[in-house]
């Protein structure tokens, strides 16, 4: 079957405010779209069932290593060449590679070395709402749904969190990259992250301490098991995917829950559906909407359509999350609902290593607020609200509360 024309504009501003009514038109009328990359405009395939995603995401014809691909279709996609010394990691590789690289950090992320850590997320996240103004307006985005999770991982890692600032400045620029062709800030952004976490690097070689980046390093020193790009790389994934998609979590889900005042009041009368309210939050308005990017290494049939080699496929998580063939009235938010099975996560091999993590921040810091600020509502019309631009993030720009 020869390549369609590109009929879905992803990026356009309609898009942007309502990408569900795009979405079911896109899973009715090609569940396999051809679209032009945000960016550089080279054309790229989206899924949008959630079957469908199911199965690009176990399916390993198609490559997470862009480096496997020929020269010309590489610099397609990523003519930032700074970016090289950051992004060998576990989700930009294959096995083996991928195999070893997420050997070494998954011990740190299972359900029961992150429970050990509800005391800290509890203690930071009252810390933050009493640095709230009494009686006021606060954007949650900003004062609460953002220090919370790069507090936390910025303490697994060691990384100063005075730097905070720098590294979201350059986390946003790489994430959420403005939709145009000049892709300076992009490879500014690059070389300062690059930069930064080497720095950060060589002192902590110089003096290791007791936390997740010493004994990284401590793999590095003994030879053949993470190289110094692997570490730097590791680093960035962890710091960058450890805060930028929780705090997204926390503020689509307030939001959600305040779109739907009878769906919070009964979580803040039963504080134990917290559990299923956030699975709910996961899939009805997930942070992560487009999964990152898998390449055809030859031409490859998906779906009856062939993927010529070299091309980018990602499936959309959003859409998924919404495919009526899986959840009865999707557009319903029902935090009780049962079985759901969301793909917020990812599925297969790259499943999402931080899902424990993320549901823990994610519990605390929403049950929390709700106790703590018992009169929260919009404090705009939530028709002003924006959502922000780029593939990957499903999130708000603010979320200017008041309480
Ligand atoms: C609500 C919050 C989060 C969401 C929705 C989320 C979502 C995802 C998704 C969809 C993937 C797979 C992407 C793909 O296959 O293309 C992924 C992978 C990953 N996530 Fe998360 N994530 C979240 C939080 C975190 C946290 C807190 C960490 C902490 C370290 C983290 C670390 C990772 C890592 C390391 C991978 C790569 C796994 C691999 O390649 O094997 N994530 N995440």
């Amino acid at each position: 079957m020869s390549a369609p024309e590109p009929r879905f504009d992803l990026w356009s501003p309609e898009a942007r405010v309502d990408p569900l009514s795009l979405y079911a038109r896109m899973r009715q009328e090609a569940p396999v779209a051809r679209v032009l990359s945000p960016t550089q405009r080279v054309p790229m395939w989206i899924v949008s069932r959630y079957r469908d995603t199911q199965e690009l995401l176990r399916d390993t014809r198609f490559t997470k290593d862009k480096y496997k691909l020929a020269d010309e279709d590489r610099l397609r996609y990523f003519r930032v060449e700074e970016i090289e010394q950051i992004d060998k990691h576990m989700l930009n590789s294959d096995p083996p590679v991928h195999t070893r690289l997420r050997s070494l950090v998954s011990q740190a992320f299972t359900a029961r070395r992150v429970e050990a850590l509800r005391p800290r997320i509890l203690a930071i996240a009252q810390r933050l709402l009493d640095s709230f103004p009494p009686g006021g307006n606060v954007d949650l985005l900003e004062a609460f749904a953002f220090p919370l999770p790069v507090t936390v991982i910025a303490e697994l890692l060691g990384v100063p969190l005075e730097d905070q600032d720098r590294f979201r400045e350059w986390t946003l620029t790489l994430v959420s990259p403005p939709h145009s062709n000049n892709l300076e800030p992009l490879r500014k952004a690059a070389i300062h992250f690059q930069q930064y976490l080497q720095d950060f690097l060589a002192r902590r070689r110089a003096e290791p301490q007791d936390d997740l980046t010493s004994a990284l390093i401590a793999a590095e020193q003994e030879g053949d098991r993470l190289t110094p790009v692997e570490l730097t790389s590791m680093v960035f994934l962890l710091l960058v995917a450890g805060h930028e998609t929780t705090v997204n979590l926390v503020t689509n889900g307030v939001w959600a829950l305040l779109k739907h005042p009878e769906q919070l009041e009964r979580l803040r009368g039963d504080p134990s559906l917290i559990e299923s309210a956030v699975e709910e939050m996961l899939r009805y308005c997930g942070p992560v909407n487009h999964t990152t990017s898998r390449f055809a290494q030859q031409d490859t049939e998906f779906l009856g359509q062939v993927i010529p080699a070299g091309q980018m496929i990602m499936a959309s998580l959003l859409s998924a999350n919404h495919d009526p063939e899986q959840f009865p009235q999707p557009e319903r938010l029902d935090i009780t609902r049962s079985p759901n099975r969301h793909l917020s996560f990812g599925a297969g091999m790259h499943f999402c290593l931080g899902a424990p993590l993320a549901r823990l921040e994610a519990m605390l810091a929403i049950n929390l607020l709700l106790q703590r600020l018992p009169h929260m509502r919009f404090a705009v019309d939530p028709s002003m609200l924006r959502w922000r631009t780029g593939m990957l993030i499903h999130g708000l720009e603010r979320l200017p509360i008041a309480f």
